[in-house]
């Protein structure tokens, strides 16, 4: 990530701010929407509408982007436990980070348009994909 692209990512989640929960919550819903297959994850789930679980789990997926937001210039560090998580425990196959990353996008792109220029685009997208790569480092 560049400068500029750091920069674009702090932004962009300020202006996001206190909403970042629904954020979390709609990204994931769209995502097991799109993508059917991310639900074998989630097995113990209630992934119906307006589900409690989805909001709560979207909720701490949301927190988890802030923190490496504020912490961008060491989201290994700052991501570390999760990616124990992810990639020893959970064992989350890398190519449904991609999938959960396209539904952020799309997610601030339905709910905050003006906010996604072409390089605020570029520049979320490089971060997400950065995220992904921290939490998906650690299998073996
Ligand atoms: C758990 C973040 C991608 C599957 C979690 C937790 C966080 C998180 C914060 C909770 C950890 C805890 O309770 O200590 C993220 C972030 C992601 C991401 C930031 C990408 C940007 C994914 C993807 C999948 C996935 C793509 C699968 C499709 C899970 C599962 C759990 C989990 C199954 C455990 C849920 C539970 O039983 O409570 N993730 N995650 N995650 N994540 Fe992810």
């Amino acid at each position: 990530l560049s400068a500029g692209d750091k920069s674009n990512v702090k932004a962009a989640f300020g202006k996001i701010g206190g909403q970042a929960e629904e954020y979390g919550a709609e990204t994931l819903e769209r995502m097991f929407a799109a993508y059917p297959q991310t639900k074998t994850y989630f097995p113990h789930f209630d992934l119906g509408k307006d589900s409690a679980q989805v909001k709560a789990h979207g909720k701490k997926v949301a927190a988890a982007l802030v923190e490496a937001a504020n912490n961008i210039d060491d989201i290994a560090g700052a991501l570390s436990k999760l990616s124990d998580l992810h990639a020893q425990k959970l064992r989350v196959d890398p190519v449904n980070f991609k999938l959960l990353g396209q539904c952020f996008l799309v997610v601030v792109a339905s709910r905050n348009p003006s906010l996604l220029t072409p390089e605020v685009h570029a520049s979320l997208d490089k971060f997400l994909c950065a995220v992904g790569t921290v939490l998906t480092a650690k299998y073996r």
